[in-house]
């Protein structure tokens, strides 16, 4: 699946939300809304934020003040959260991003009217299994925007399945979105906090655990798509084993190139083979996986 192309993005809105996070409007010039415009939920943009100016000394949070310092040479990978044509017909891709390096920080510094560079749709994103009914989406703290994106796709590309949202994070702070837009989505969506501040009290796995026990769906007409940390998603793994639902993680690596040339993203993968293992990357072949496929690092 590999239709790339190297274009610019006008940013169009850059809003804060919280101290830390914060949502990217781009609007795409003409070959980019080509490219883009049928991206899939999971796919991603390599970013060139290397000459964006830096927030005003005032916005960069103590802990970053070194890090604001460091050049950046390479460009930095993110999923969209929503990919739509104007009326014009060029696309506007919104990016939901989280504040924590040289990169990050530079993007929370964008305002209307700068241009950026991207390289995109990348990897390969989110796929419907035939004969599914059912879609249950598990999103912990950054995991958030493919899902997003996602959620958006199923309803409108296959409405016929019903769709839930879990979304987890340490506490009600540290979900990326505001937790009142939640209802706004059409999606039904239910939050959990490890501290018990919003929403279920404990972590969105041990929630997922509970509702897939209470839930009447059958388990052959049912997807579990998940992304976040790799510890959660090897315990959304887990689950869906044990439930013998089928199951589509996007991995995170370090990414230097984003499209298979350097080899720094490796994810072990089981083959066909009795306990044989293989490297496959997770810009190209990924970031999705089955869930049985991947080795787990955790
Ligand atoms: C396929 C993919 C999709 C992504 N989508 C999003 C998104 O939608 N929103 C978002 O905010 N972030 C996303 N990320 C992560 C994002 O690319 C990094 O947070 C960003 O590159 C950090 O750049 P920086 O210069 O601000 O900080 P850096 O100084 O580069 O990193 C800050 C810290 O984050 C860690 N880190 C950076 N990148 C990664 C990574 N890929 N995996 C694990 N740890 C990492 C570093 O080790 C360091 O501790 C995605 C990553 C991948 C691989
Ligand atoms: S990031 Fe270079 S091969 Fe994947």
């Amino acid at each position: 699946m590999s239709n790339k192309v190297l274009c610019n993005g006008t940013v169009t809105g850059n809003i804060a939300i919280g101290r830390r996070f914060g949502r990217l409007k781009l609007q795409l010039d003409e070959v980019g809304s080509a490219a883009f415009l049928h991206a899939l939920p999971g796919q991603f943009a390599e970013i060139d934020l290397c000459s964006a100016a830096l927030p005003s000394r005032e916005n960069i949070p103590a802990e970053l003040a070194d890090a604001a310092e460091r050049q950046i040479i390479l460009r930095r990978p993110f999923s969209f959260c929503s990919v739509r044509a104007g009326d014009d017909g060029l696309v506007e891709a919104e990016f939901l991003y989280s504040v924590l390096g040289p990169g990050t920080l530079r993007m929370r510094g964008l305002s209307e009217g700068d241009k950026l560079s991207l390289i995109g749709p990348l990897g390969n994103g989110f796929w419907v299994p035939e004969g599914k009914q059912y879609a249950l989406l598990i999103a912990g703290g950054m995991g958030a925007p493919p899902l997003e994106h996602l959620a958006g796709f199923l309803k409108t590309e296959y409405p016929e399945i019903e769709v839930v949202v879990l979304a987890g994070a340490k506490s009600r702070e540290d979900f990326p979105f505001r937790l009142e837009d939640t209802g706004k989505t059409g999606v039904e969506t239910h939050v959990a906090t490890d501290d018990g501040s919003a929403g279920f009290a404990g972590f969105v796995t041990d929630f997922a655990r509970q509702w897939l026990g209470e839930s009447d769906w059958e388990a052959t007409e049912t997807v579990i798509y998940s992304c976040g940390p790799e510890a959660m998603l090897a315990e959304v793994a887990k689950l869906a084993a044990e439930h013998d639902v089928n199951c589509q993680v996007s991995m995170e690596r370090m990414m230097a190139c984003g499209i298979g040339l350097c080899q720094s993203c490796a994810v072990e993968v089981r083959t066909n083979g009795e306990g044989e293992t293989a490297y496959e990357l997770c810009c190209k072949d990924g970031p999705v996986f089955d869930s049985g496929k991947v080795i787990f690092k955790c």
